[in-house]
């Protein structure tokens, strides 16, 4: 109960002339409970030691991973970040609704312009209303990303219960990979030959990949919330504890129904809270342990992070070497795709379904990877072969290089893109049928534009999201900016293929709600949302190799009939272009 609902101020407000002063004070002390919640972020270089060897990455306040920002439910969130760094900075924050605040979302070119290395300085603004769970930030310019992330995490209200059992403490486990070299680097050897960035060379578990690591600290008998956050680059990870089992009650800050699975599957960009009660054994420590999941046919990375699990006060010898959990192989798609498919949405509200039931527009979106000339400067890039692509609807998204697209969109004289992105594929192929797309070449190359799909203020949405076999299927994490969006249903194979010979069954009751999807590889999954937030919404793929090659497109939607559905002009220290 919130705290301002007292008997005594109830009887106080009964007569009809109080009414308005009582709604007067609940607005009041619904102001009064939203803090601001303020951080200074400086990015610049930090040198660490990982592996026996010393590396210079770049990071937040000294810190990696970065500093946890933490709120409640209608709280505003107010960084103030000062890139000291030697490259080009922004910061998005994943999943945050940015309710009217576009301008706060962060990524390079879409949303603002970079903030310049050497002391440039901008204020991100925005609220978390309507939001509670695991989220996190990142940079969102180059491979930055790798190392510059950190929680953020949106508790509820004061007073308001989590829709699942109190946890007796709670811990937050960013999940990340580990180059030894630098990250603009790598991003630019793979710019220059058109081919895949290098491999990581370890996982990291809050930064570390020492196995003798504490990660997890635990009472025996008690419950705890575990808040996960897969800010790998390029991978999706299979996690584990050994002996323990997890209810899943959150993914991407959307409560689910609770779901209990011993096995935790996540995609970059995604998140998943999870209830773990310490009730193992009597061994005083145990493995945590997170592992690559690979749907890309014969792929050979295989990493493994482990850190340890330790149980407080306990007797027994300390000394042996803890349990470790036996992982799934590295390619069960089985394993994730009964993780992914088969949660559902937490239905509150007297359990009233929340999806659209009514749909405007309809879009089948293909996407995977491709083939595109090389670009001049690509000075090591094979001309004959072209450079490694990637493409949806078989354009390869290509950002602005003078202006941002959300800038761009609100100045009329500035023409950096078109808004013709396609609703449909170009041309209708057999999209999942390996042998036939990767004998065809004109299948698989792509060019490089800027387009955008233009959706009207609270215009609803339905995607096909289908991926192709051109040169390979492969599970892809599609992250939407600026929405939570339902996924009504997910299968393998060619979607139209599938819709004719029988009828798809869309859950429209209580399908789970995302900000990223992992659409089965050579598969498809249907997600719908309301455009109910006027700004220019990237939407890409979350393995960060693939977005340099062009796997992303951007909605643009349009304001609302009232100022209060109107995105305000930019703040007076946007970062210039
Ligand atoms: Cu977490 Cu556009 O990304």
């Amino acid at each position: 109960m919130a705290p301002w609902i007292r008997p005594s101020s109830i009887s106080i407000c009964s007569g009809v002339m109080v009414v308005f002063s009582c709604v007067l004070m609940v607005m009041l002390q619904a102001a009064v409970d939203a803090a601001i919640v303020e951080h200074t972020f400086h990015v610049g270089n930090l040198t660490v030691e990982r592996l026996g060897q010393r590396q210079v990455i770049t990071a937040v306040n000294g810190q990696f991973p970065g500093p946890k920002v933490e709120a409640r439910e209608g709280d505003t969130i107010v960084v103030r970040v000062v890139n000291e760094s030697p490259y080009n900075m922004s910061i998005h924050w994943h999943g945050v609704l940015q309710r009217l605040s576009a301008w706060a979302d962060g990524p390079g070119m879409v949303t603002q312009c970079p903030i310049l290395p050497g002391g440039a300085s901008y204020v991100y603004r925005f609220n978390v209303t309507g939001q509670e769970g695991t989220l996190w930030w990142h940079a969102h310019v180059s491979f930055l990303r790798a190392t510059v992330y950190g929680a953020l995490l949106i508790r509820p209200r004061r007073g308001v219960p989590y829709p699942f059992p109190f946890p007796h403490a709670e811990h937050t486990l960013l999940l990340g990979e580990w180059w030894n070299k630098s990250l603009v680097d790598v991003e630019r050897q793979a710019f220059l030959t058109g081919g895949q960035p290098a491999n990581s060379v370890a996982l990291t578990i809050n930064g570390v990949m020492d196995p003798d690591h504490e990660v997890l600290r635990v009472s025996r008998g008690s419950t705890y919330l575990l808040r996960l956050i897969n800010a790998a680059l390029n991978y999706q990870l299979f996690f584990k504890v050994a002996a323990h089992k997890f209810t899943v009650v959150a993914v991407d800050a959307c409560y689910t129904d609770p779901y209990h699975t011993d096995v935790i599957v996540i995609a970059p960009g995604q998140t998943v809270d999870a209830l773990m009660h310490a009730g193992a054994g009597a061994a005083a420590a145990y493995y945590v342990a997170a592992q690559v999941y690979q749907s890309v046919a014969n792929a050979t990375y295989t990493a493994t992070a482990r850190a340890i699990l330790r149980y407080t006060s306990t007797s027994s010898d300390d000394t042996i070497t803890p349990a470790a959990p036996s992982m799934p192989a590295v390619n069960d798609s089985a394993t994730a795709q009964r993780f992914y498919g088969s949660l559902t949405g937490l239905l509150r509200d007297g359990g009233k379904p929340t999806v659209p039931q009514r749909v405007d527009t309809r879009m089948l979106v293909t996407y995977g990877l491709a083939i595109a000339p090389c670009l001049p400067a690509q000075t090591l890039c094979n001309r004959t072969r072209g450079s490694l692509a990637a493409s949806m609807n078989n354009v390869s998204f290509q950002l602005p290089q003078s202006i941002s697209l959300l800038q761009a969109s609100r100045t009329a004289a500035q023409v950096v893109y078109a808004r013709d992105f396609p609703d449909r594929p170009p041309l209708i192929f057999d999209f999942t049928n390996a042998s036939s797309v990767n004998t065809n070449m004109s299948l698989m190359l792509t060019s490089r534009e800027t387009r955008v799909k233009l959706l009207r203020y609270k215009e609803t949405v339905e995607l096909v999201l289908q991926n192709t076999a051109v040169l390979g299927t492969e599970n892809h994490p599609l992250h939407l900016h600026g929405f939570n969006f339902y996924v009504l249903a997910q299968g393998a194979g060619n979607f139209l293929h599938h819709h004719r010979h029988h009828k798809i069954k869309y859950n429209l009751f209580n399908p789970q709600q995302r900000n990223t999807i992992a659409v089965p590889a050579g598969g498809w999954a249907v997600i719908r949302f309301t455009a109910d937030n006027p700004g220019v919404w990237l939407m890409h793929c979350h393995l960060e190799a693939h977005l340099p090659f062009g796997l992303a497109m951007a909605f643009e939607v349009q304001d609302g009939p009232t100022p209060d559905a109107m995105l305000p002009p930019p703040p007076n220290d946007y970062p210039p272009c």
